[in-house]
């Protein structure tokens, strides 16, 4: 399938899991690719990745936080393409502590990422898709955005914020023709996730790859996600097919919310 032929996709924290396997998705059906991340060198191997796909490619530096970087950076998708089709927002941290532990640095530098990178990315495309009357916003929030977990208050709090955000997006741009969803992964095997298994699992007496199969045995499914199944439903909701579907947050978790 090649349903995004002489579109245009910009991908944030498109160096490494969920958003690196979005920017493939829609280069392999035929998206040219903006691909934002402040990790230049994983950046730019997502970057060489879509490009072999056949189609152009822009691998731009950019901190989500920084109002200033979002904005340069649409101005040169603009200058190149001269349109914006899709935005996925994928660029996020983890950091999870006992709530009595929790520095108001932590609280500030995950929210900061997390749920004001979402909002500042949501801003500087936003206009560009009114204007143009057609396009997709997807927002990648989790299911810790729906449920939660112990210590974990600053990401779950992030999390549905995103949704919060993403609902109001969806009603201030349905008008315009413009569809913003959000999409709620479980747990995912990607860098993120092993990085918690390799802090989280010695607390709970387990050796990663025991953490690992732990919560993978916690789904119904019996298994973590593979990025490409998330990027799938992004595909989906920035497709023709899902034209009628806005502000909402889909669960992409093997069965392990249902509500
Ligand atoms: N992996 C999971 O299990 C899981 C589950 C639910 C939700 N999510 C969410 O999916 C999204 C992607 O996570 P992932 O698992 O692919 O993680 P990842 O660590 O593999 O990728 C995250 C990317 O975001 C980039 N990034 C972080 N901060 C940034 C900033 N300030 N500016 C620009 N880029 C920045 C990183 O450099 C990295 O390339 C995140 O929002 C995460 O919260 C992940």
């Amino acid at each position: 399938m090649r349903r995004f032929e002489n579109q245009v996709a910009i991908i944030t924290g498109a160096a490494s899991g969920i958003g690196r396997a979005c920017a493939l998705r829609f280069a392999q059906e035929g998206a040219n690719v903006a691909c934002l991340d402040f990790d230049a060198a994983k950046n730019e191997a997502t970057a060489i990745a879509c490009r072999d796909l056949g189609v152009e490619v822009r691998a731009i530096l950019v901190d989500v936080t920084r109002k200033h970087d979002l904005t340069n950076a649409v101005a040169q998708v603009m200058a190149d393409w001269a349109r914006i089709d899709v935005l996925v927002a994928s660029a996020g941290i983890y950091s999870g502590a006992p709530l009595p532990t929790v520095s108001l640095q932590q609280w500030r530098r995950l929210i900061d990422i997390n749920l004001t990178g979402v909002f500042l990315t949501n801003q500087a495309v936003a206009p560009i898709l009114m204007q143009q009357k057609s396009g997709s916003i997807i927002n990648i929030s989790s299911m810790a955005g729906k449920t939660s977990w112990p210590a974990s208050a600053e990401y779950s709090a992030s999390k549905s914020g995103v949704i919060g955000l993403t609902r109001s997006v969806a009603m201030e741009l349905a008008p315009f023709g413009v569809t913003c969803n959000a999409v709620c992964p479980g747990n995912t095997l990607t860098d993120m996730v092993r990085y918690v298994a390799t802090r989280v699992a010695p607390d709970e007496g387990l050796s990663p790859e025991a953490w690992l199969q732990a919560r993978a045995n916690d789904c119904p499914m019996k298994r973590m996600a593979e990025p490409w199944e998330i990027a799938g439903v992004v595909a989906f909701l920035a497709s023709s097919d899902s034209r009628y579907l806005t502000g909402q947050a889909i669960e992409v978790d093997g069965g392990m919310v249902m509500c």
